[in-house]
């Protein structure tokens, strides 16, 4: 099974300092940004290379990503792999013994089949998997 990277995630508590360092000191371009509302945050991609920075407010206080900047601060938040087999690859995972946040996969920002991997599996990263679409 072929596995990439597709982008990682990385919590900012104050957009436009964020944008201050990837935009404008790094040179990145934003080519996109969304608004997930069911998970309370507002994802911006970031292109580098063949994968992306993903820069993600919360857009509530108790959204997934606001409660780890206040447990954590800014800073990494999950690394996603692009898979071409979704199903596969968590069925492996857990015959593995992985323990998984998703049993099943959902949908993720821009409508792609997405699962999340506990952090214990993945020595302390959140990992996400996402369908590359067959
Ligand atoms: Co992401």
């Amino acid at each position: 099974m072929k596995v990439e990277i597709d982008h990682i995630g990385i919590a900012v508590d104050d957009l436009e300092t964020a944008l201050g360092f990837y935009r404008d000191l790094l040179g990145l371009e934003v080519e996109a940004s969304e608004d997930v509302v069911t998970q309370g945050v507002r994802a911006h991609r970031l292109p580098a290379g063949g994968a992306s920075l993903e820069l993600l407010e919360a857009t509530r206080p108790d959204s997934p990503i606001g409660r780890f900047l206040g447990r954590r601060g800014p800073g990494i938040h999950h690394v996603t792999l692009r898979v071409d087999d979704l199903e596969a690859a968590l069925a492996r995972l857990r015959a593995g013994g992985a323990t998984l946040i998703d049993e099943t996969p959902r949908i993720g920002a821009g409508g792609a089949r997405i699962a999340f991997v506990h952090p214990s599996a993945a020595h302390g990263v959140l990992i996400e998997l996402k369908e590359t679409g067959r």
